[in-house]
């Protein structure tokens, strides 16, 4: 879900409007929004199912206030609707809330305040918070807040009005980000600095347990125990104009071409050519530690873990440590062992991811040393971990993601290089990798040069009910995150297997209308991936390969160029980004919002 608040001079709703646009891939099934003004009497009101375009219509010529907050939500307790919609109000219509997260105490609460003879207008956890903080006899707003957050449990970003303190709005923060935005007499809250950098690049972050009150020319941090914190701004480095479609039809089309420039970012820098090596200046692990590490075990959820899977393949072979990946969905709630001599890693483009986070926590509480491997510089995880490895990828809007995971692959590749040339990797590997990492953009443009081709590949493929994507060893995640992509954004059902497994079960499945996508690296593995394409070929299956050359058994070829072997894995899932794409405009989808989906999850 996104917020978004202003209090200042403007006219606030176009702004916030706009903020809400920008914070769209956050969550679209319905909008909302609240104004007022230091002479208004009272807030005023308009909510919608469905986009922000659908509220913007709905939002009438004469809404004038300069104080207001405004929603985009992605549903969990009760279905998308116009009256579920942000933010919400109390009886009377004094008292408005936009809210992210989940009470998990909601249903008590709801029990308790309707037999007091409250009730209520909607299905929402978040209507409880509305109504307690209307029924504190408290003096001071932030008083009633406080008073509200004392007896919720749960997750929240908040971000409350009151008719009463209308110079004022007051935001606070449990597990679920809200930034500020500071401007010249004017101020922004949001849950993402995507919302604020077309205003202001000077932002605070609140921490967990942190509270704050907006005022047109001032600003004050405080616990929710009411004790004051120090809040220095810090500049944000992204620019608006990366927010921006820039002439291309989609979010997602305009940073699957954004690639190489990305992968030259996440390198710049860091390459030691006297050395052999990588610098990672804010890993914070000293050689010593890095020499006693016994395992890495890498975190992640959706793409970040996939990326997470071909960075441990990374690891192990560069750095011969164990390494493997795991959803951190699924690990936190394992009560895993905790090694001292296990290196976590947590994997995740937003850094809010609350699966993530939660399993970072959990770790950090049991002594594990966490690092991250993020993309949103000072996100909630990047401060949450002991250190780590930014990825550089720039701001990523479509929903589903692609530079980031190219960037973050590229960015376990250093993390790999790095503690292999502390522990046994040669220098001249060292070097035959260097050489290999900074061949990657020039050959991610040589791929992109291919759309044509898949796109006509895409409109073949397009009616298939279903789909096999098949890899083999570095291969199988590349495999697993064409799939993912590919559901997402088309909705055909898609499954990754490694290609090893297929004779195992799978080749139940394979038939001419089960086209089958085959991952076939040029490597010491080659003779086995084309036994595979013979294994379907001779089912009669439909083959479609991402190789190095022609492939005799496969229906169709998309030829990439050939890097290091480790590193082919960065190159090979791209034309299959491009794939999903066309896939999924073929079937005129929604290719960046798709249905169900949220661009970060952080709620449980
Ligand atoms: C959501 C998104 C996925 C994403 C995952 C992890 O499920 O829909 O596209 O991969 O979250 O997000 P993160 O920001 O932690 O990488």
């Amino acid at each position: 879900c996104g917020i978004v608040g202003y209090i200042g001079k403007r006219d606030v709703a176009p702004l916030l409007l706009e903020g809400l646009q920008r914070l769209e891939y956050r969550g679209y099934d319905s909008a909302g929004i609240v104004v007022t003004s230091p002479k208004a009497a009272g807030l005023k009101m308009v909510k919608a199912k469905g986009r922000v375009r659908d509220l913007e219509a709905r939002v009438p010529k004469r809404f004038a206030g300069t104080t207001g907050i405004a929603h985009t939500r992605w549903a969990t307790h009760g279905a998308p609707s116009d009256v579920n919609a942000h933010p919400h109000l109390d009886a009377e219509g004094r008292v408005a809330v936009v809210h992210n997260g989940i009470i998990d105490n909601a249903s008590e609460l709801r029990a308790k305040l309707t037999a007091d003879g409250v009730e209520f207008l909607s299905e929402t956890d978040t209507e409880v918070l509305v109504h307690l903080i209307s029924r504190s006899q408290a003096e001071t707003l932030e008083e009633k807040v406080r008073e509200a957050l004392r007896v919720v449990e749960g997750t929240y970003g908040i971000a409350v009005m009151h008719a009463d303190f209308s110079d004022r709005i007051v935001v606070a923060r449990n597990g679920s980000p809200v930034v500020l935005g500071i401007g010249e007499k004017e101020m922004f809250v949001a849950s993402d600095v995507a919302a604020l950098v077309s205003h202001t690049r000077q932002i605070v972050t609140l921490d967990d347990g942190e509270m704050a009150t907006l005022k047109a020319d001032d600003f004050r941090t405080y616990t929710t125990e009411g004790s004051r914190t120090t809040a220095t701004p810090t500049t944000v480095e992204w620019e608006a104009e990366s927010y921006d479609m820039g002439g291309h039809d989609t979010y997602m089309h305009k940073e699957i071409s954004e690639q190489a420039e990305a992968v030259d970012r996440v390198l710049r820098g860091r390459i030691d050519d006297r050395f052999s090596t990588v610098h990672l200046g804010g890993l914070n692990l000293d050689p010593r530690e890095a020499r006693g590490i016994r395992r890495v075990k890498i975190l992640g959820c959706g793409t970040s873990y996939h990326a997470g899977m071909i960075g441990a393949g990374l690891i192990e072979s560069l750095a011969r440590i164990p390494a493997d990946a795991e959803p951190a969905s699924e690990f936190r709630y394992r009560n895993p062992v905790v090694d001292p001599d296990t290196l976590y890693l947590a994997v995740s483009q937003s850094g809010e991811t609350y699966d993530v986070l939660a399993a970072v926590q959990e770790l950090k509480r049991k002594g594990a040393r966490v690092l991250g491997v993020v993309n949103v510089v000072g996100s909630a995880i990047a401060r949450e971990a002991d250190g780590g490895v930014y990825v550089h990828a720039g701001p990523e809007v479509c929903v589903v993601s692609t530079k980031c995971f190219t960037n973050t692959v590229v960015a376990f590749a250093l993390l790999a290089l790095h503690l292999g040339r502390i522990r046994d990797l040669s220098v001249a590997d060292g070097k035959r990798l260097i050489e290999g990492l900074r061949r990657l953009p020039e050959q991610i443009d040589e791929i992109l040069k291919l759309e044509p081709q898949i796109k006509q590949l895409a409109d073949e493929y397009a009616d298939a009910k279903s789909m096999m994507f098949i890899g083999r060893v570095r291969g199988y995640p590349v495999a697993l995150e064409a799939s993912l992509k590919l559901k997402e954004i088309s909705y055909i059902h898609a499954e990754a297997y490694p290609a090893s497994e297929l004779k195992h079960g799978p080749l139940a499945l394979i038939e001419p209308a089960m086209p089958t996508v085959a991952i076939v690296p040029d490597d010491d593995l080659l003779e086995k991936n084309r036994a595979a394409l013979e294994e379907i070929k001779a089912r009669s299956g439909k083959i479609l390969a991402v190789a190095h050359q022609e492939q005799e058994k496969a229906d169709h070829t998309i030829v990439v160029p050939k890097n290091e072997d480790e590193l082919d894995p960065i190159l090979m899932g791209i034309p299959l980004q491009l794939f999903a794409y066309h896939t999924a405009l073929a079937l005129g989808r929604d290719i960046d919002k798709p249905r169900n989906l949220a661009k970060s999850v952080t709620v449980e």
